[in-house]
């Protein structure tokens, strides 16, 4: 993907003196107080604002914060406690500016916040005025919230459209090269996992990944469905019996080209669902009528295992069965222990498995964790992102 990057502009001495106005994405959580509980993403975007300062620019930095009314500030979409995270992270101060879309005071080697792009009147809609008052405040335009890139929004597309530069800062550049190396031009076999509890909810990914990966491996309740497609008992475990067709379709395309979806040989079941519930390895064939599927079981975890050790990229999305309860996190675990084992090049994205890979302890065991939710089950459905067709534009000017 040819896009242009920051650090080049960077190493050619084309930022010093610039403004530099960075989108970045600070959408992090918050307890009832407002206090931060989560600051992946704002330590994540601090290469990029150091970047922009060590080379002398004038910096000016947005993100939008939930999903407030437009025109509406209300104090808890604010994004002060951002600044005064991003203050301590830069040990500087970082001063947080309300009104900006008319003007913006900042001096090279200084940074200024603006506050949540949301509250502007017509950012959702991409409105081309609001996005032409942006692009105006700076010389360079940086793109760096790889979690919004889904999103055509006028602080993460108009002003790309009209900014003098339009560039991928470091983050969206790093997220951009590990997608390719992942799905553009994988090394050899590309095993994706995806799971979550509905094939419904993934179907357009499972298709999308149907056609290029060589083993698609399912968990959760996606696996069981393609379980009963395949003739297995599941008891009364989360499936969607009229998406069975859709399954069956999937795994004739794959075999068609010699890939596969291997179907769990063993499972581990409880009769009801909870933290104290006793759990019982089973075979696939003999799950009984009450019982819920909450596990993949050892040998199939086993024989997962071995298929990642033989892989050359691993895209992983989704946890194998109820890993927050120990007697079902088996599969997980072992899954998680072979991708961090494994020789392959990893990329995982999504909420459960950051959850999963942060409660194994494998971070630095995955060749690329992606700090995408939705922009990243947009990647893996085979959709172009807006921030990445847009900016793929403005570098072929
Ligand atoms: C996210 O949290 O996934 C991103 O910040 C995007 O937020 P949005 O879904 O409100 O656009």
């Amino acid at each position: 993907m040819k896009v242009l990057r920051f650090q080049d502009l960077v190493a050619q001495g084309k930022v010093a003196g610039q403004r530099v106005f960075i989108r970045a994405d600070l959408n992090v959580p918050q307890d009832d107080a407002g206090r931060i509980t989560e600051d992946t993403r704002i330590r994540a975007s601090i290469p990029c604002i150091e970047l922009a300062l060590k080379a002398g620019a004038a910096v000016m930095v947005t993100s939008h914060l939930g999903r407030p009314t437009e025109g509406e500030f209300k104090p808890e979409d604010s994004l002060a406690p951002v600044a005064q995270r991003l203050s301590e992270l830069l040990g500087r101060p970082v001063p947080l500016l309300a009104k900006w879309v008319d003007g913006v005071q900042v001096q090279p080697g200084q940074i200024v916040l603006l506050e949540n792009c949301r509250l502007n009147k017509g950012e959702k809609k991409n409105d081309e005025a609001l996005a032409r008052k942006m692009a105006a405040l700076c010389d360079i335009f940086v793109h760096d919230a790889f979690g919004t890139a889904h999103r055509a929004e006028a602080s993460t597309y108009g002003i790309a459209q009209f900014a003098k530069v339009a560039c991928a800062g470091p983050l969206l550049a790093a997220e951009i090269d590990a997608i390719s190396k992942a799905l553009t031009n994988p090394a050899r076999p590309l095993v994706a996992i995806v799971a979550g509890s509905k094939v419904s909810s993934k179907l357009t990914i499972l298709k999308a990944l149907a056609a290029n990966v060589d083993q698609l491996i399912v968990g959760g309740g996606i696996a069981n469905t393609f379980m009963l497609a395949k003739g297995l008992p599941i008891g009364k475990s989360l499936a969607e019996p009229d998406l069975v067709g859709e399954a069956q379709a999937i795994m004739e395309m794959m075999a068609a080209r010699g890939a596969a979806v291997p179907i769990p040989t063993d499972v581990v079941v409880a009769n009801e669902f909870s933290a104290i519930a006793r759990a019982n390895k089973v075979s696939a064939q003999s799950v009984q009528p009450d019982d819920l599927i909450l596990d993949i079981g050892p040998q199939t975890a086993a024989e997962l295992a071995s298929i990642i050790a033989r892989a050359g990229t691993v895209v992983w999305n989704g946890p194998m069965g109820v890993f927050e309860y120990d007697q079902f996190a088996g599969g997980t675990r072992t899954l998680a222990a072979a991708i961090a084992h494994s020789p392959a090049f990893s990329i995982a994205g999504g909420g459960d498995t950051l959850a999963a890979i942060a409660k194994y302890g494998i971070e630095k065991d995955i060749g690329y964790i992606s700090t995408g939710g939705g922009a990243f089950l947009e990647v893996l459905e085979g959709k172009t992102l807006p921030a990445f067709e847009v900016l793929q534009k403005r570098a072929a000017e």
